[in-house]
């Protein structure tokens, strides 16, 4: 429920009509806080109906009315963001463009383009105290080292992100080479900038589509193989609710510095599938045959050691996932 004693600042969210993103805007709305956000010019926005399909759901959100504002940005346009950032005391970076072709040049220049612009834009407002990046696990668990337990330690080398798949490759090298600029330009210019490193993000959306990550983790029980093979090593998985707790978590927390790698449960493939005939026996499941085993474990010692506690498991994060994609008709 909403606190109206515990008006807060205002805080910007890039990417609000995203999984994480619109997560992330109801959470902070719920904190108290004023909230602006970006979306993409093709998202409804400038329809003049209030109540657009596409962004109905977040202006009907609890608190939005009085306190959420949406603006139009682009990534490829970053000073776009500028307006969205003026007079915000926090900005969380979510958008991200993904890859629109196999090729890992474009998405890695936009992506660490458009992320020092939107920090710029930070410093320019003088009144942001601190940026959270959403960046991923995929920028930890490339690493190469010996050691099997991948932690905030852990940087993805380029030339072993490139023996991947191609998506894969693009995304990996985007986020690494983005986390990288931005943490840099925060010791650089004294800007305060947190990442965090979410694995598999999963649960209920509360958009009007599937998030890719969710359809990836339900797509053995709807028996596509080309979605679940992207699961055949560690599956490594937190619920959306956690990344928005661990995201404001970092935002309000003085302490806070660096990186902080958040995933809840580590699993693989053949323990999703035992789990998801157990819990819903109901589903025809064809046992997958691509498993490769847990080649790492993803260590969340950091961001536990600061007293944060995830609240979902597993068989939360998928009653959830499910429930959403039933509304959608997906099940
Ligand atoms: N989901 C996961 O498993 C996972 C795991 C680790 C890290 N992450 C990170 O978490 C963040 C959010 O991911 P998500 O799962 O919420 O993805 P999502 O649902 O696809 O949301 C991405 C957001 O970025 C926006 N966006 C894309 N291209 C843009 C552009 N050119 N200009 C402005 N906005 C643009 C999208 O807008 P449109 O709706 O217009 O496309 C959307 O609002 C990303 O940074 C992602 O890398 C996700």
């Amino acid at each position: 429920m909403e606190n109206k004693n515990m008006e807060k600042g205002k805080v910007c969210v890039t990417g609000g009509n995203g999984f994480v993103g619109s997560w992330l805007v109801m959470r902070l709305l719920q904190h108290g806080y004023y909230v602006n956000t970006t979306v993409r010019s093709n998202t409804g926005l400038t329809n003049t109906h209030t109540h657009t399909p596409e962004l109905g759901f977040l202006r009907d959100l609890p608190g939005a009315s009085e306190r959420l504002r949406i603006f139009e940005a682009d990534l490829n346009h970053p000073d776009s963001f500028r307006a969205a950032i003026a007079g915000c005391i926090g900005v969380f970076l979510v958008a991200h463009q993904m890859p629109t072709d196999t090729t890992t040049t474009n998405s890695d220049e936009t992506s660490t383009t458009s992320t020092l612009a939107i920090l710029l834009a930070c410093l320019d407002a003088k009144t942001v105290k601190r940026a959270i990046y959403t960046s991923s696990a995929a920028a930890a668990i490339f690493s190469g080292n010996s050691s099997t337990t991948i932690d905030e330690g852990s940087w993805s080398d380029l030339d072993l992100i490139h023996k991947s798949p191609p998506p894969v490759a693009a995304y990996a090298t985007a986020k690494t080479l983005t986390e990288k600029a931005a943490l840099e330009f925060g010791e650089k210019h004294g800007l305060e900038v947190v990442t965090l490193l979410p694995t598999y993000i999963h649960g209920p959306f509360i958009g009007p589509r599937c998030p890719a990550s969710v359809y990836t983790l339900v797509s053995m029980l709807l028996g596509n193989a080309d979605s679940y093979k992207y699961l055949a090593g560690s599956v490594d998985v937190v619920h959306v609710d956690d990344v928005a707790s661990v995201q404001i978590f970092l935002f309000e927390s003085g302490d806070a510095k660096g990186r902080y790698i958040c995933s809840a449960v580590g699993s693989t493939i053949d323990e999703l599938y035992q789990l998801l005939c157990r819990r819903y026996p109901h589903y025809q499941i064809a046992p997958p045959d691509c498993s490769m085993g847990r080649p790492y474990e993803i260590s969340s010692q950091k961001l536990l050691e600061t007293g944060f506690k995830y609240k979902y498991g597993l068989e939360e994060m998928y009653d959830g996932a499910i429930e959403s994609c039933k509304k959608l008709g997906l099940f």
